[in-house]
């Protein structure tokens, strides 16, 4: 019978603690810690993810600003907005909701992010920095995953962790930070040979592939702890890249989807504005 993460109540506990952090660096640093998000057109599911982050920050004593720009922005115009954000020394976290439009690159929207405002982590600077297995700010899904793994008291050095996914936001970062460590990291993609084979010996399986339900219980090794990164829509419900259903009693520990991993991304997105905010060199 394994443990379900309760992804949920663990972020509601790192809230209260960032709540807290705020009000002491309003009160002896007189610092308004800040963050600006850019959302650019009008995808629903960014909208969503926006005002979910939005209500976070207020909650917390964040200041919280979002710049709604149109679908037909040019890049310039992002790249512009972006440049005044970067001066401005009233704002301390700068993220731009992705995927956007078409006619803007967002590789180059993303490297002209002041690499000290980037909290979601993912400019050059601060890619090349986790890479190196130096401090920075670092993506906030594979941070999340990360802590909650110390929460549940697991001991992550020597153990065999499994990524299934290599994105840029998930997968290749998450095995970045379980190498940093010292565990022994896999990482299976869609032309991996004999993916299960692998999978078998994961004491650690991070599912990160965004198609409902596709890893089942003869993907796991008894024991296992399970992260589930994905969400997906199924008959109308949400629902994770592993079948809950089939895994939960093979698994040692697992998160659920909902209430798993998602509410620790947005307590990390906090948690790098408050590191922003301080000023990490
Ligand atoms: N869209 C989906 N996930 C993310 C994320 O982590 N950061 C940003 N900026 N956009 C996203």
């Amino acid at each position: 019978m394994s443990n379900i993460i309760d992804g949920k109540s663990i972020a509601e506990e790192i809230r209260t603690s960032i709540k807290e952090r705020v009000s002491k660096m309003k009160e002896t640093m007189n610092i308004n810690p800040s963050l600006t998000v850019i959302l650019v057109g009008d995808n629903p599911a960014s909208q969503v993810y926006v005002r979910n982050k939005e209500r976070a920050c207020i909650e917390v004593g964040i200041d919280s600003n979002i710049i709604r720009m149109s679908e037909k922005t040019s890049e310039q115009e992002l790249l512009d907005t972006i440049q005044k954000l970067n001066e401005d020394r009233s704002v301390h976290g700068i993220l731009v909701q992705l995927p956007l439009p078409e006619q803007i690159n967002e590789d180059k929207i993303i490297a002209a992010i002041d690499p000290n405002k980037d909290v979601d982590g993912f400019h050059p600077i601060n890619r090349g920095k986790l890479f190196a297995g130096e401090k920075s700010l670092e993506p906030c899904t594979p941070m999340g995953i990360i802590r909650l793994l110390d929460h549940i008291g697991y001991e992550i050095e020597g153990k065999n962790a499994v990524i299934i996914g290599r994105s840029n936001i998930v997968g290749k970062p998450v095995a970045l930070m379980l190498l940093k460590r010292n565990a022994t990291v896999t990482i299976v993609h869609t032309r991996t040979k004999d993916i299960k084979s692998i999978t078998q010996t994961a004491d650690i399986l991070v599912v990160a592939v965004g198609r409902a339900k596709i890893v089942d219980s003869s993907y796991i090794k008894e024991g296992a702890v399970v992260i589930d990164v994905g969400i997906n829509r199924l008959d109308g419900k949400l629902c994770g890249d592993v079948d809950f259903d089939d895994v939960k009693d093979k698994a040692g520990y697992i998160t659920p989807v909902p209430r798993g991993v998602g509410p620790m991304t947005i307590a990390m997105l906090l948690e790098n504005t408050l590191t922003a905010a301080e000023g990490i060199k």
